[in-house]
């Protein structure tokens, strides 16, 4: 894992490099300028490759990098500074430099830009500790802000990346609290999705030309970037997939194929989504396997003792949600991993909810499988991950076949490739996992701690301001939480309640979140889930309150 990019190279941000923010032509022209990187392409790509290997808090793109050096030495410097962002209601910055017209560039954010902003009530300088923060094993590392980094959360500054944000719904500001169905995604992700179109664009692993060498190098960077971001210990263990679904029927269909029989054990929970519990459902069918649940209390956390009951020496696999998509509880995964290793069994956590909430790190809490999507993490939606161990992976034998996961094919017989390419048959989504590599390298270098206090602070602030609508009961209330407030209002349809806040613009899902086991546990077919991400606001849980309020009020509550 690494630690930052060291600043003597060149690179850091007091060298208008990296700031908080990525890089921009200007900045590298300076740089280029004064001899502070090598003008070589190729060296500045070995120069930050060395700093990916000794660490780095964020890891550069260097294919990018590299390729813009060459283009900016090609070209002749800009005339003059660079004008204000072109006027309209979506102000991207960054896109300023008309001397790269292909490409727009991720802004240069400084640190001085960044400044200190006073936070909403409750951010940051009064937020509490998690436990999740101080207890992780890597907190040191992952709270350790790169060279020259971002400084204190800024909840403005960073809303101003994600252009979506400013966007008007039915006549008023679009206020965003559907985060745990999908985030939104910063202007760098959508413009290094256009640069790999635009500049990189092939199939990887297959043809004898640079346009598919560059392809190639940016999706086995991607897969090195997801690596890293879950602690995994080689981009070997990570095989790319449509997403946390897929990759979870991946590991049915094979691991379980093979290490399933009659009457062997599967224990899920009952908070579980529904993409972890029917591909189980679907191999007891195929191998006579049983499903066993642990139940949750009324607060939404597991029971623990109910879990250490239910497993057996029959019990092989134990699949569980890091967070809960409908309650937010926070499941001790640790622990969960711990017992079922101790029963001999192998452990699926579904990280789908957890990895834009709270560093995850595969290897510290030990998982056999993790698996999650690039969409709930602010990368493109048709992109995830399952992380296996090396030695799990190697055993498991190919669930599609095709193109790519092959060694050798006769008519009699095919050999396969070792994983993780084994997984991936036929051409994958090369340019989102590319997409996703950039979402990850954006939250890595805002601090995945400093965004999950920061959100917890806002989620903190909504409970209690929610609590105080009459007749309003919040759903999931487990001491440990993230992102979710799931509720029901006396005298309403979950239904109507979502499209009241959507006429006000304030988005939420209502329904049965694909968790209907759970939603049922709490006596109720539907809630409404507003679910918050690190560029909520508290302003935007007052509109949300008001709003509830202003209901409430009108069915004489
Ligand atoms: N799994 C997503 C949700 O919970 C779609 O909304």
């Amino acid at each position: 894992m690494s630690t930052g990019i060291p600043t003597g190279n060149g690179f850091g941000a007091a060298n208008g490099f990296n700031g908080a923010n990525g890089f921009s032509a200007d900045g590298l022209r300076t740089l280029l300028s004064r001899g502070a990187v090598p003008a070589d392409p190729q060296e500045l790509s070995r120069g930050a490759n060395a700093g990916t290997q000794q660490g780095s808090a964020w890891l550069p793109d260097v294919a990018m990098l590299a390729r813009i050096a060459e283009e900016v030495l090609a070209e002749p410097p800009a005339p003059g500074p660079t004008g204000p962002p072109a006027p309209g209601p979506v102000v991207v910055p960054g896109f300023d430099d008309d001397t790269l017209p292909h490409v727009p560039l991720p802004p240069v954010v400084t640190p001085e830009m960044m400044g200190p902003t006073p936070g909403p009530p409750g951010a940051m300088a009064d937020a509490p500790t998690f436990y999740f923060i101080t207890e992780h094993p890597q907190a040191a590392l992952l709270a350790a802000t790169p060279p020259g980094g971002p400084g204190p959360f800024d909840v403005e500054t960073i809303r101003g990346d994600f252009p979506i944000l400013t966007e008007r719904v039915h006549g008023r500001q679009l206020a965003y609290l559907d985060n745990a169905a999908t985030t939104h995604k910063p202007q760098e992700v959508i413009d290094r999705l256009a640069y790999f179109y635009a500049r990189e664009n092939s199939n990887v692993h297959r043809g004898a030309h640079a346009l598919a060498e560059r392809a190639t190098e940016a999706y086995e960077d991607a897969r090195s970037v997801v690596a890293d971001f879950l602690g995994a210990p080689s981009p070997d263990n990570v095989v790319f997939t449509r997403g946390t679904t897929e990759s979870i029927n991946l590991v049915a269909q094979s691991w379980g194929r093979d290490n399933l029989a009659a009457g062997d054990e599967i224990v899920l929970t009952q908070l579980e989504h529904h993409a972890n519990i029917v591909p189980w459902q679907l191999i007891a069918e195929q191998t006579g396997a049983v499903l066993k649940v642990i139940p949750v209390d009324d607060t939404g956390q597991l029971q623990l003792d109910d879990y250490a009951a239910l497993l057996t020496d029959r019990t092989k696999l134990v699949a569980v949600s890091q967070v809960s998509n409908v309650l937010g509880t926070i499941v001790p995964v640790e622990a969960v991993i711990q017992a079922a290793h101790r029963a001999g069994a192998r452990v699926l956590v579904d990280g789908a909810q957890a990895v834009a909430h709270m560093p995850v790190d595969v290897k510290a809490m030990d998982a056999d499988f993790y698996a999650f999507s690039g969409h709930k993490v602010f990368g493109p939606t048709g992109i995830g991950a399952l992380y296996a161990k090396p030695e799990v992976l190697e055993q498991m034998a190919p669930w599609q076949g095709g193109g790519n996961m092959i060694s050798d094919v006769t008519f009699e017989r095919t050999r396969y490739q070792r994983p993780p390419a084994r997984f991936e048959a036929g051409t994958g989504n090369i340019a989102d996992a590319v997409g996703l590599a950039a979402a990850l390298r954006y939250l890595r270098r805002l601090g995945v701690l400093a965004a999950a206090a920061y959100e917890h602070s806002v989620l903190d602030y909504a409970a209690s301001a929610m609590k105080q609508v009459p007749g309003l009961t919040m759903i999931g209330t487990a001491p440990d939480k993230a992102s979710v407030l799931s509720f029901v209002l006396d005298g309403y349809e979950p239904e109507e309640v979502g499209s009241a806040l959507d006429s006000k613009g304030i988005a939420v899902r209502s329904g049965h979140h694909c968790a209907q086991p759970v939603v049922r546990r709490f006596g109720h077919e539907a809630v409404v889930r507003p679910s918050l991400a690190m560029y909520n606001t508290c302003a935007e849980v007052d509109r949300l309150v008001a709003e509830l309020h202003r209901l409430s009020a009108a069915r004489g509550r």
